[in-house]
């Protein structure tokens, strides 16, 4: 939520950081802006709606400086305005901030500043720092202006409560930037001569694949020849420099028209890489922990939104392979209500992000409870990697469209890999069943690639049904999760009302709102529960309804005897098969959406990382 970019080098900032907010725009599409340092002075340029606009506008008014920060909202405090947009300035209008986060005392500060004589001209909670930094400016001594400036950041950050990242920037000390991290994401591009601040990796990696993951309370100063790093108490840290192996090209279209096409395109080599890694790194993290894990007793999984829908998968697979008994919490809830104390309990929270505010929460509470924290996340050094014990990476690559695709099999496989892993550990598992499920999930991405050719036929489908104003999903077993991921995305992408249900759930009430036409989109692989979802088709298809089946070649026949459409996808093992239905589901969301003319990338009122509560 919101993206941060900030270069200084040798060269115009104002081309990299209108890049690079391109890059970040997934966080925030409400407004944009950027602030350079210009012959003593900051040149501002701000615009309502998407980076494009903000690149129109600069285009006409043609800043100019080699240090430079941008700012790409999701509003929280204040509406989508040119006044709300970032960067903010203090009364002078020297000192520029960028932020992202929440500034909790603003109200206090914006008071005492206020009563100081400052004036504020945003309803943001951001323009208290600028202000607080003007403000402490008076207060702190230093030889040069760059120690002045540095020590009034320090306090200033001091004087915030929440949590934050921002990035500023005074005209006086023209070349250099300073960022500090608090709880909300802010990473560090080292280049030659060069370098960058941001919320996230992509916004620079086209430059620099060299990166400073910072620490919460940790403070950085950028200049074009040196960057260094500050902890809480202002003295010099080293921070090591990672190499991220994400390139350039796993950030961009790649010639598809959208990220989210390209991102369902791109989830045979996720799952591969994915699963490269898989049983060395399982292995690392049973075999340090394997008296422990032999003795959990009890999981809790906690996500957000499709990544919860992968959690409730996991649900399935630890308790049948891995013979432990797992529940499955929205973090949102998890962090506020009465979890009781047990000992040997393990929270594992699943995010694609790593940054979620909620799932973050949820692990903070798990740790004050004393349960051992496993992070499964696609994001290096992200917040949610710090905050656990162990962590298995998911390797999807940047996933830029709102609408998770690929993290979300990575999910699944990984929640599967670790079942069938602790499992075989555990005893709960013999060899012989662990060799057979092994092999099924070393063979999955395969059987992605060859699912992945269904897209022309569900292009077609949803030409019969895309102005339907009411979808519904039905699912049962593992497939129940994916009904309300297949919802999810829909509703997400293409702003039609659709729910998903456990297919034995419907006639206990939802089935009231079938009506002549509504398409109920079925998953009915061909299973040990087909017979049941036959009936279910039934049920709805003498309601009205215009029933679609996902199912598998050797159910396609007598599907075909209660259903309108058919999808096949290759079969697989019973377990896995959601992955395999899932990407029929992610194709007809994309191709309503297409169908409906939506902003499918970036669909209104959303962020794709979502760092407040
Ligand atoms: C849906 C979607 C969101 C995220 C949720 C959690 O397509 O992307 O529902 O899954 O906000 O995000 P992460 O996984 O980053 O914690």
């Amino acid at each position: 939520m919101c993206g941060i970019i900030g270069y200084v080098g040798d060269k115009n900032s104002v081309p990299f950081l209108i890049e690079g907010l391109k890059r970040l725009e997934y966080r925030g599409y409400d407004s944009a802006g950027i602030a350079v340092a210009e012959n003593g002075h900051i040149h501002r340029v701000r615009a309502v709606g998407k980076v494009a606009e903000l690149e129109k506008a600069s285009l006409l008014e043609n800043p100019r400086g080699c240090c430079g920060i941008g700012h790409t909202r999701w509003a929280t405090h204040g509406k989508p305005s040119q006044e709300n947009s970032h960067p903010h300035t203090d009364c002078s209008g020297d000192i520029v901030v960028v932020h992202n986060g929440i500034i909790e005392n603003y109200l206090s500060l914006k008071e005492k500043l206020q009563a100081l004589g400052h004036k504020f001209q945003s309803e943001t909670d951001t323009e208290v720092i600028a202000h607080l930094i003007e403000e402490n400016l008076k207060h702190v001594h230093a030889e040069t202006d760059e120690q002045r400036f540095f020590r009034a950041v320090m306090k200033t950050s001091d004087e915030l409560q929440g949590a934050f990242a921002y990035g500023v920037l005074w005209a006086k000390t023209p070349n250099q930037i300073i960022g500090v991290k608090n709880q909300s994401p802010l990473v560090v591009g080292l280049g030659e001569g060069e370098n960058f601040l941001a919320s996230d990796v992509p916004a620079f990696l086209k430059y620099t694949n060299k990166v400073l993951f910072l620490e919460d309370g940790q403070t950085v100063v950028l200049r074009p020849e040196k960057t260094v790093v500050y902890g809480m108490d202002g003295k010099e840290t080293k921070v090591k420099p990672t190499k991220v192996a994400w390139d350039q090209k796993t950030a961009e279209k790649s010639g598809f028209k959208h990220f989210m096409l390209k991102e369902i395109y791109d989830q045979p080599q996720a799952l591969e890489d994915t699963l490269r890694t898989a049983q060395a790194d399982f292995m690392r993290i049973l075999g340090l922990k394997t008296e422990d894990l032999r003795r959990i007793k009890n999981i809790y999984l906690v996500a957000c939104g499709t990544a919860y829908h992968a959690a409730l998968i996991g649900k399935y697979y630890l308790e049948n392979f891995a013979g432990v008994t797992a529940s499955v919490d929205l973090a949102s809830e998890f962090k506020y209500r009465t979890i009781p104390p047990a000992k040997d309990t393990l929270c594992i929270a699943v995010s694609q992000s790593g940054e979620t505010a909620d799932t973050l929460g949820a692990v903070k509470k798990a740790k004050e409870l004393g349960f051992k924290r496993l992070a499964i996340c696609n994001v290096l050094g992200s917040g949610l990697t710090r905050a656990c014990g162990s962590v298995f990476y998911t390797h999807c690559g940047p996933e830029i469209s709102v609408a998770s695709t690929k993290a979300f099999t990575s999910q699944i496989i990984s929640l599967y890999a670790l079942s069938i892993f602790l499992g075989h550990a555990s005893g709960n598992i013999s060899r012989g069943q662990f060799d057979k499920l092994y092999k099924e999930m070393m063979a999955l991405p395969k059987a992605v690639a060859e699912t992945l050719k269904i897209e022309y036929d569900v292009r077609h489908l949803t030409k019969k049904v895309y102005k339907a104003n009411r979808f519904i999903f039905l699912g049962r077993n593992v497939d129940y999760p994916i009904a309300l991921e297949g919802a999810l995305k829909l509703k997400e992408i293409s702003y039609t009302s659709a729910e998903g249900f456990a297919a034995g759930e419907i006639k206990h009430g939802p089935i009231s709102v079938i009506d002549k036409g509504t398409p109920v989109i079925i998953l009915m692989p061909k299973d040990h529960l087909f017979d049941k979802m036959l009936s279910a088709a039934q049920e709805c298809r003498a309601r009205g309804a215009f029933v679609i089946a996902v199912t598998t070649p050797d159910g396609s026949e007598e599907a075909a005897a209660v259903t309108d459409k058919r999808i096949l996808v290759p079969k697989t093992g019973e377990y896995l098969q959601p992955v395999l239905n899932v990407i029929a589901l992610q194709f007809f969301a994309y191709w309503v959406a297409k169908r409906l003319g939506r902003d499918i990338d970036q669909p209104r009122n959303l962020a794709k990382s979502v760092t407040v509560e």
